[in-house]
C-alpha cells in the first residue's frame, strides 16, 4: 500500500447508487437455484473485510459453505428455514475473541508503510496485551476494572473490555459490521442474503470444525432472490423514536 494512500483523490460517488444498494437490501427466505460466481464471493468477503474494526485486529473468520452435503447439514442447524434450504451458499460468520494476541503480532510484522511509527508499535506490543489481556480466569479482567473505577473517578478512562465475556461482544461487533459489508456486497452485485441467528451454535461449529472460542455471529444464506423470496413490506419504526439529536 502506498504511504500517501490518505491523500489519494477521492473517487466521485453516488448517493443514488448507495442508496439503491441499502434500500434494495432486503432478508430474502427464498433462493433461485443460480450459484454465486467464485469471483464474485470472493469480491464480496474481500469488501467485507475491509469494514471498520477494533484496533484493526480483525477478530473475525468466514466459513463459506457450498457442498450440497454440508449445506444441507448447516441448514438442517438453521433449523430448516427456507432461507438456508434455498441458498446457493451459506457463510459463516464467526467472531474470534481470541485472537487479539496473534494478530496484534501480526500487525506490526504487516504494516503497510516502510517505518512502523513508533506509536503504533507501542500500541500493538505494549497497550493491546494489557487492554485486552482478562488475564487466568479473567483476574486481570477484574484488576484493570478495579483501577478504572478508582482512575475514572477523575478522569475519562477505558471502561473494558474488563472480562472474556466483554471480549465476546467486543469481537462480535467488529465482525457484525463485517457481515453487513458482506450483505450489502452481495447487493450490489445483484444477489442477495438473509441473516440467521436462527441456528444451533453447537451443531454449527461442529459442522464447520470450529474450536470452542469462536463465536458464531450469523450465518449468512446468499444467493439469487426467487421472485417469492421477500415475506412482507419493509417498515422500520419511526425515526423520533430512536434518533435523538443532542
Ligand atoms: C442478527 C440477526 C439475526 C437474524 N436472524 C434471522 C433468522 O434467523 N431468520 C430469518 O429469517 N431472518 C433473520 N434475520 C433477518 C431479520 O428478520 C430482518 O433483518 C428484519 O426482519 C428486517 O427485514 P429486512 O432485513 O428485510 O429489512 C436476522 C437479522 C439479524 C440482523
Amino acid at each position: 500500500m502506498n504511504a500517501k494512500a490518505g491523500s489519494l483523490p477521492l473517487p466521485e460517488i453516488d448517493i443514488e447508487e448507495f442508496r439503491k444498494v441499502v434500500r434494495t437490501r432486503r432478508s430474502i427466505r427464498r433462493f433461485t437455484d443460480e450459484p454465486i460466481p467464485e469471483a464474485v464471493l470472493e469480491d464480496c468477503l474481500e469488501l467485507a473485510t475491509l469494514a471498520p474494526n477494533s484496533s484493526n485486529l480483525q477478530p473475525w473468520e468466514f466459513f463459506v459453505v457450498r457442498t450440497p452435503e454440508l449445506k444441507a447439514e448447516l441448514a438442517h442447524a438453521c433449523l430448516g428455514q427456507n432461507a438456508a434450504k434455498t441458498a446457493a451458499a451459506l457463510i459463516v460468520v464467526v467472531a474470534r475473541p481470541d485472537s487479539w494476541r496473534a494478530h496484534a503480532r501480526q500487525a506490526l510484522e504487516d504494516w503497510p508503510e516502510e517505518k512502523l511509527p513508533p506509536i503504533v508499535e507501542k500500541y500493538y506490543r505494549k497497550v493491546a496485551p494489557i487492554h485486552y489481556n482478562q488475564g487466568p480466569l479473567g483476574i486481570l479482567g477484574l484488576a484493570k476494572k478495579a483501577a478504572g473505577l478508582a482512575v475514572g473517578i477523575t478522569r475519562p478512562v477505558p471502561r473494558g473490555p474488563y472480562s472474556n465475556c466483554e471480549m465476546k461482544i467486543w469481537a462480535t461487533k467488529s465482525t457484525a459490521l463485517a457481515a453487513q459489508n458482506l450483505m450489502l456486497a452481495l447487493r450490489a452485485h445483484g444477489y442477495d442474503s438473509c441473516p440467521m441467528e436462527g441456528f444451533d451454535e453447537h451443531r454449527v461449529k461442529k459442522l464447520i470444525n470450529l474450536s470452542g472460542k469462536g463465536l458464531v455471529t450469523m450465518v449468512l444464506a446468499a444467493g439469487r432472490r426467487a421472485e417469492n423470496g421477500v415475506y412482507n413490506r419493509q417498515y422500520r419504526f419511526d425515526q423520533r423514536q430512536m434518533v435523538h439529536y443532542l
